[in-house]
């Protein structure tokens, strides 16, 4: 049976938990069965007409391909991303640094810039809850700009995407937010990811330059300052925040504040100028 068949053939791979999920989702993309479908008929033998199909995807899964790259598929919001391996796959965390952004900013018009865009995920969620909003956002990929552009497309929604290394920008203009996930894991700690993520995640988009975590960090602030940007959101790991304020503090003129994820870890760095204006500018923790 090909339910049997596929728990054979994966568990020396994956947890049970795992294998569980990632049987649901094959169910669904290639019988095309509802998510509830999938649940209500758990208990049902599913057909085997697409027997190559289901060969294949079991070897991909295998060799640890993730599973949104095998169907070209990733979730986002309420929406769906077209992935493959040129981009990064959408985490949930992200979600929660746009809601962030969404809930401290009303609708009156802003110009947002993403740096380091990958799928386009950020910009395109923006944009799709602001449409009076100025949107925009670069990568120093082309393939990743590629997606990001088939994304707005498929949505229908007006994102400028356009090529730039985040190094060596220009002074913007128009952009009064900065939003940005950048690649903050140093070289040197690779060995901690797991398989599916070291082996099939694009490494431009893991790893920051020269194994320095801040890199980005710095690099965008100093834009942001040059650049008169108002505030700017960024997402990092949940590690070393001290040494992180340490490196941007005299770099902004601000304040600079941290918030934590739905998991009570401090995930998320906000800078604003704004609040500096009015009172002394104060890191808030
Ligand atoms: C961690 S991924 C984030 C992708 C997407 N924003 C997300 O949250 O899923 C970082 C992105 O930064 C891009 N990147 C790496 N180096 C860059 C650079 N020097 N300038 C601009 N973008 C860069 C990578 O190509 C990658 O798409």
């Amino acid at each position: 049976m090909l339910r049997q068949r596929f728990y054979a053939t994966l568990s020396p791979h994956y947890l049970q938990g795992e294998l569980q999920s990632l049987y649901h989702w094959c169910v669904q993309e290639i019988h095309g069965w509802s998510r509830a479908e999938v649940y209500s008929r758990n208990e049902e033998e599913v057909p085997e007409p697409a027997q190559g199909t289901w060969e294949s995807v079991m070897a991909r899964l295998a060799e640890f391909v993730p599973i949104q790259y095998i169907f070209n598929k990733a979730p986002f919001f309420d929406f769906e991303l077209y992935v493959d391996e040129n981009v990064l796959i959408p985490r949930p965390e992200t979600e929660e640094l746009v809601q962030l952004l969404l809930d401290e900013n009303d609708g009156k018009e802003l110009g947002v810039l993403d740096i380091g865009t990958g799928s386009g995920c950020i910009p395109i969620a923006i944009k799709k809850a602001r449409q009076n909003w100025n949107v925009s956002g670069c990568d120093i990929s082309e393939g990743a700009l590629n997606v990001a552009r088939k994304n707005s497309d498929l949505l229908k929604l007006d994102v400028d995407f356009y090529h730039a290394d985040a190094s060596n920008m220009g002074e913007l203009k128009g952009v009064d937010i900065i939003i940005s996930n950048p690649p903050y894991i140093p070289v040197d700690r690779k060995e901690t990811l797991e398989q599916n993520v070291l082996e099939h995640e694009p490494h431009l988009a893991l790893f920051s330059p020269e194994s320095d975590p801040f890199y980005f960090f710095r690099v965008i602030t100093q834009l942001a300052e040059k650049s008169d940007v108002k505030s700017v959101y960024f997402e990092t790991h949940a590690t070393e925040m001290d040494d992180l304020l340490a490196a941007l503090r005299p770099l902004w003129p601000g304040s600079i504040r941290l918030a934590k994820d739905i998991g009570g870890k401090e995930r998320f760095v906000v800078l604003n100028i704004e609040e500096s204006k009015s009172k002394d500018p104060k890191d808030v923790r």
